[in-house]
């Protein structure tokens, strides 16, 4: 049985290389990933979906900032699931699970970098739809969804790192 649990930090080993096999090894080299240098993951939203004691599934979040006061935002992802439990539905209780927690929380917007036709189905739209955009990033791939299922002040504008947004406000 599939169990979904908060990432833990000796899962590390674990999750680099599922996202290695799911990405390859050239992953690192996204733009979507300078977000992430040196940025603190969002660790109660990290999670992990277990088959008995292998680590099957992973979904992870950081923070960021968007357009010029850098209103606070989540950045979805990498979210992979092992190959073998692919379309089991796995993906699937991750994205929910996660997206519940940060609703919970009282994040407002995530923001990905993916496909729509796999991320529509949990209420992604383009981010463009709200003003919202990624340097280097093709715009129909940034997607978003507000949380609280209101897109009124949604903030609008370029996704920035979040170290770098607290640095140039203070
Ligand atoms: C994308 C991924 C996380 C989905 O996890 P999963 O456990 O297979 O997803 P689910 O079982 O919940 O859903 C499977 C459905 O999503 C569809 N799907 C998976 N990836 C898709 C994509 N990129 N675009 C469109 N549909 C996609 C499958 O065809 C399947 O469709 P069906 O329900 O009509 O049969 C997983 O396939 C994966 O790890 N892929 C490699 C890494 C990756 O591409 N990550 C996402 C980056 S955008």
């Amino acid at each position: 049985m599939i169990e979904i649990t908060n990432e833990r930090p000796t899962d590390a080993a674990a999750i680099e290389t599922l996202l290695d096999q799911a990405f390859g090894p050239g992953r690192l080299a996204k733009s979507s990933y300078s977000y992430r240098k040196r940025v603190s993951r969002l660790w109660p939203l990290c999670l992990v979906a277990r088959e008995a004691d292998a680590l099957v599934g992973t979904i992870r979040f950081w923070p960021i900032g968007i357009g010029a006061y850098a209103a606070p935002a989540l950045l979805l992802g990498p979210v992979a699931v092992r190959a073998d439990f692919q379309s089991t539905g796995v993906g699937g209780l991750l994205m929910r699970a996660s997206l519940a927690r940060a609703t919970a929380a009282g994040h407002r917007l995530v923001v990905l970098v993916g496909d729509e036709p796999y991320y529509g189905r949990f209420g992604f739209k383009p981010a463009a739809e709200w003003g919202v955009s990624m340097e280097r990033e093709n715009p129909a791939r940034v997607l978003a969804l507000p949380l609280d299922g209101s897109d009124v002040a949604i903030p609008s504008g370029l996704v920035q790192r979040w170290r770098s947004v607290r640095r140039e406000a203070a």
